[in-house]
């Protein structure tokens, strides 16, 4: 696993962009991307590419890793509300070639079944964005004692609820429930690149760099993967404050 560690939150938003840019050049490219804080300053760096001429997304398609259910995708805490708000709608990217999974599919199985089907139909996912929670999850996958391959339906836990109603009202708005792409659907990246910052995921990135794997701990399955790059902060990294 290659490691940068950078400075700061700013530094490990710009050297994302970059890296994410620096594929996106290389013409027809599937992305797969992240939601959470984490990212927010990824998203501002490559839209700041973008505006410079440096970035053109013309040629993106991109699928993201999760969606609250049930959710609407115009609720402003959906994740189709944030990508489109932080990313889609301020760059040339093509909105038809953007997938979320559907926070009101009918079906969620069905839902979850052609969402595999059109990450394959795209050729796969060249680069995946992750996020990792401070419970050590990725996508929406949980700790547990097994973890799913594809992409489903999950229930989130209480710590997870917990910390994301900073972004709802209250933590009786947040979602119980989530399509998430599973660990499979994630390992099959061709490459992935971590975010992580901030000293409350010290102990997740601690589980992931001691080379062990457990579904306790469900980042430490990049172990699994032979292209990661994981980009902290000294933060996260040291685990002061
Ligand atoms: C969320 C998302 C993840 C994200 C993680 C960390 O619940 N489902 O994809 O990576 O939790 O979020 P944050 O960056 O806000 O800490």
């Amino acid at each position: 696993m290659k490691i940068i560690v950078c400075e700061n939150y700013r530094e490990l938003s710009k050297t994302a962009a970059e890296m994410v840019a620096e594929c996106i050049s290389s013409k027809k490219i599937c992305l797969g991307l992240a939601t959470g804080s984490t990212p927010e300053g990824m998203y501002d760096c490559l839209v700041g590419l973008y505006e410079a001429g440096k970035c053109d997304f013309s040629g993106v398609t991109t699928f993201n890793l999760d969606e609250y259910y049930p959710i609407s995708p115009d609720d402003p805490q959906s994740y189709r509300y944030y990508m489109d708000k932080r990313l889609f709608e301020r760059v040339n990217i093509d909105k038809s070639a953007t997938h979320i999974p559907n926070g009101l599919a009918p079906d969620p199985e069905l839902e979850c079944t052609e969402y595999e089907k059109m990450i394959a139909a795209c050729g796969g996912i060249d680069l995946q964005v992750l996020g990792v929670g401070a419970n050590g999850h990725i996508g929406f996958n949980e700790p547990g004692d097994t973890l799913l391959p594809q992409t489903h339906l999950t229930g989130l836990t209480p710590s997870t609820i917990k910390a994301n109603a900073r972004f709802f009202d209250s933590e009786d708005q947040v979602p119980k429930h989530a399509i998430t792409m599973g660990i499979k659907t994630i390992l099959s990246a061709r490459r992935i690149v971590v975010l992580v910052s901030g000293s409350a995921k010290h102990e997740a990135i601690k589980k992931l760099l001691e080379g062990k794997i457990t579904t306790r701990w469900p980042v430490t399955f990049l172990n699994l993967h032979n292209d990661v790059t994981l980009i902290c902060d000294k933060e996260v990294y040291y685990g002061t404050t």
